[in-house]
């Protein structure tokens, strides 16, 4: 009989939005009538810009042509998306990026989970928390931890805890720490990180000799000019920092699937005879073995969003949804919510009223206005206590769920 990877024991039996479909799905069967309006996972839900359709279409007819068919590209991506985003994400930003420090893959979730491979397993992790899921999970089937503790938390892991008081952006650890996950604008709290506060944790990783795997997928969010979309914009970072970038909320691409990693070739971790290693080497490695590239009709649409017409089209987009962030914002603040986020990013995150727990703020909301968040305990320990709304999905829907808040709540 096959022994299985115990370390998967430690995890809960459902990762946190198959488990939130489930309690949904089952509401809806005991309800059929209602009209649940899901604001929980951050889906897209407007359809694709006009150019970026264009693109994919064009791309599907060369690959049905004999003479302009393709097989395999490139593992690392083709060099018309590479450079679109060498030119617009970070040369438009001062940062000079080598083509093959960039990895184009077929998400950010793919590979946030699987950047830990490179990484020793006695490598000390530090997250945030609350944080996103694969961050920590993906660290627990790697096996880094003991099983989760009364508290939640895995032994193993260093837990920097976000809260009111740091504004969700929680300070650099004391304790020796090797890596440490870092997510602005932030996902679930929806807070953002300043440039101060890049600076330190640039400063720390130097410090420390660790690195910062820096999650950026929500980074087409931000508005305010004066904050870093890229922490390659503090100075030092390409010493220390990897960073993910998503085509998925920027481009509508939740779908479509498309991503990648900048992993910079001034990046080093130590081997086990103590030399020095590029992480970009192993991670090109680790991706060209693994990873066959993401689908050409994929790529030229994710070039199309950098297109004059698919930048005007996306960043329309982006306003749309975050008109609907401040709508709720502003419903929720006058339900008497204390809420955060929703102004870089379009998560809303809100304290639950009377003590409730996310979860049964969770049941609440959704027995009493049909509409479905995320608790917040479902992003750790930290999260408990609070809960999360975003802002995709259509104006309609979401007028609706405020006014539906507003007579439940006041
Ligand atoms: C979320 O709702 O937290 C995200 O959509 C999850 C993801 O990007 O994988």
């Amino acid at each position: 009989m096959a022994r299985l990877n115990e370390h998967y024991a430690k995890l809960p039996a459902s990762y946190l939005f198959p488990e939130i479909g489930r309690r949904v799905r089952a509401y809806a069967a005991a309800h059929p009538d209602a009209k649940v309006i899901r604001l929980g996972i951050g889906d897209v839900t407007e359809p694709l810009a006009p150019a970026i359709v264009t693109a994919m279409h064009t791309a599907v007819d060369e690959m049905g042509k004999r003479e302009t068919f393709r097989g395999y590209g490139p593992e690392q991506g083709y060099d018309f998306l590479v450079d679109a985003i060498r030119e617009h994400d970070y040369a438009s930003r001062g940062v000079e990026i080598a083509a093959d420090e960039i990895f184009v893959s077929d998400g950010s979730k793919c590979d946030s989970g699987n950047i830990q491979e490179i990484f020793a397993l006695t490598a000390r992790i530090a997250v945030t928390d609350p944080v996103y899921p694969v961050y920590v999970d993906s660290n627990v089937m790697a096996g880094r931890t003991a099983a989760a503790g009364p508290d939640g938390r895995y032994p193993g892991l260093t837990y920097l805890v976000g809260t009111e008081a740091n504004g969700f952006q929680p300070a650099p650890p004391a304790e020796p720490v090797d890596v440490v996950y870092l997510c602005s604008p932030n996902n679930p709290t929806g807070t953002v990180a300043t440039r101060a506060q890049l600076e330190a944790w640039v400063a720390w990783a130097k410090a420390n000799d660790a690195i910062i795997l820096f999650d950026a997928a929500y980074e087409g969010y931000i508005s305010d000019p004066s904050l870093p979309r890229s922490i390659y914009e503090i100075p030092g970072a390409r010493d220390v920092a990897v960073e993910l970038r998503s085509f998925s909320k920027r481009a509508g691409f939740t779908g479509v699937r498309c991503a990648f990693m900048v992993v910079p070739k001034t990046v080093t971790g130590t081997g086990a005879d103590g030399a020095r290693v590029s992480l970009n080497a192993l991670w090109a490695r680790r991706h060209t073995t693994k990873f066959n590239g993401a689908s050409y009709v994929v790529q030229r649409g994710a070039a199309a969003a950098y297109s004059p017409d698919g930048l005007a089209q996306t960043t329309a987009q982006i306003a749309f949804y975050m008109e609907n962030a401040r709508l709720l914002r502003e419903g929720l603040t006058a339900s008497g919510f204390t809420v955060f986020g929703g102004v870089h990013a379009p998560y809303i995150w809100l304290r639950t009223q009377g003590g409730a727990t996310s979860w049964e703020f969770f049941d609440r909301l959704l027995d009493e206005t049909q509409v479905v968040g995320t608790p917040g305990s479902g992003f750790g320990p930290g999260g408990e206590g609070y809960f999360r709304l975003s802002g995709f999905n259509s104006r309609a829907n979401i007028e609706e769920a405020i006014g539906r808040i507003r007579r439940v709540f006041g």
